[in-house]
């Protein structure tokens, strides 16, 4: 009986399921059973990434427009899909423990068939760090970046830098935020000039609630917020909209942009999770040796746990937030509009 679309065919198993060599079943090289577990876990890894890498793709697109109307359904779909890269890489997280169920020794009985080849060669995960907004400046260990990966994936990443980022759409998505227009605060107006009406208020409130050892946030706040020039991957007033949506994240509207901008966090907070791990099974597995690319192993990995967090002017904004009874009252037209009629 033919069959139009089958199981086998349509998935591709003939190419999938034989692609797992081990080194050391090569002639003269001695059998290690742990190495197929290595090979496949690193497999499920790079499928994984796949998967994530089209879904923020997809997601960037979104943002990338100059105009997404907050009431259309590509919000949503973004927040859903960015969801969605959440719990993939909370499977990842968990993978670990399955691959840390080969003790160090069994490693050992492969480890340098391996050499120099290493995760740190991985393209698309360095192709995910540019996507979701990792600058090249910002990244741990440049030189190594460049030396430990063959040209053609060097250039890749550097043509996946150059694309827009997801950093830079949500950015730009901030920066069109409307709530914030001097027209909606007119009310707490103390003179002819003033501007940033709102955030004149916020200020002084806040100021208020600092703690005499918290007096140097004040002074972070005005240069996170309200400099000039960006000095962070986002724009200020990109910030100020993030913060005010952090803020009033129980008004109706506020629930979805509130929901992107955890996702964010949340993407942070999985992959840094996932670092960790992987420096803990690091350490176990091959202690203070040199990893087999070559890097100084578990202390390179805690420069870049240290330094790769992409969105972390999100997560700084908490340093400015205060008691929901001490932040302004939504004027009643605003939180109309914020509501549901
Ligand atoms: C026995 C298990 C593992 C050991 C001992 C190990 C060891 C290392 C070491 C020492 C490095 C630093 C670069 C170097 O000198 O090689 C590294 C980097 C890396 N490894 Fe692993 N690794 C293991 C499993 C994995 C797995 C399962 C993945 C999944 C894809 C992975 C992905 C990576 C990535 C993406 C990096 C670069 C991380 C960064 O730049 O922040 N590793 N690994």
């Amino acid at each position: 009986m033919p069959f139009p679309v089958y199981y086998h065919d349509y998935l591709q198993l003939d190419k999938i399921l034989d692609a797992q060599h081990p080194e050391s079943d090569l002639p003269g090289n001695n059998p290690a059973h742990d190495e197929m577990l290595f090979i496949i876990i690193h497999q499920s890894y790079e499928i994984w990434f796949k998967q994530i890498l089209f879904e923020v793709a997809s997601v960037i697109t979104v943002f990338d427009a100059n105009q997404i109307s907050d009431n259309s359904n590509q919000l949503q779909l973004a927040s859903h899909r960015l969801n969605r890269v959440v719990e993939i890489l909370k499977v990842l997280v968990h993978q670990i423990d399955v691959l840390e169920t080969m003790t160090p020794m069994e490693f050992m009985e492969f480890r340098d068939y391996l050499r120099p080849a290493s995760g740190f060669q991985s393209l698309q995960f360095k192709v995910l760090e540019a996507r979701l907004g990792l600058s090249f400046n910002d990244r741990h260990g440049q030189e190594y970046y460049l030396s430990q990966l063959k040209e053609e994936h060097v250039n890749q990443i550097k043509d996946a830098e150059k694309l827009p980022t997801l950093l830079q759409g949500i950015n730009k998505w901030l920066l069109r935020f409307p709530y914030l227009e001097d027209t909606f605060w007119i009310h707490l107006q103390t003179d002819d000039c003033s501007e940033n009406l709102f955030w004149q208020e916020y200020r002084k409130r806040y100021a208020s609630t600092l703690d005499d050892r918290e007096k140097g946030n004040l002074a972070a706040f005005d240069q996170i917020l309200f400099a000039d020039e960006p000095i962070t991957a986002f724009h200020p007033k990109a910030l100020r909209s993030a913060l005010f949506i952090m803020l009033y994240r129980s008004e109706p509207l506020m629930h979805l942009p509130f929901s992107l901008l955890k996702t964010l966090l949340d993407i942070d907070e999985q992959l840094s999770t996932w670092r960790f791990r992987h420096i803990n099974m690091v350490h176990r597995m091959i202690g203070t040796r040199i990893g087999t690319g070559g890097s100084s192993g578990k202390d390179y990995l805690q420069g870049a746990l240290n330094k790769h967090y992409i969105y972390k002017d999100l997560a700084t904004l908490t340093s400015f937030m205060m008691n929901s009874s001490k932040i302004p009252l939504l004027p009643a037209d605003l939180k109309n509009r914020m509501g549901f009629k």
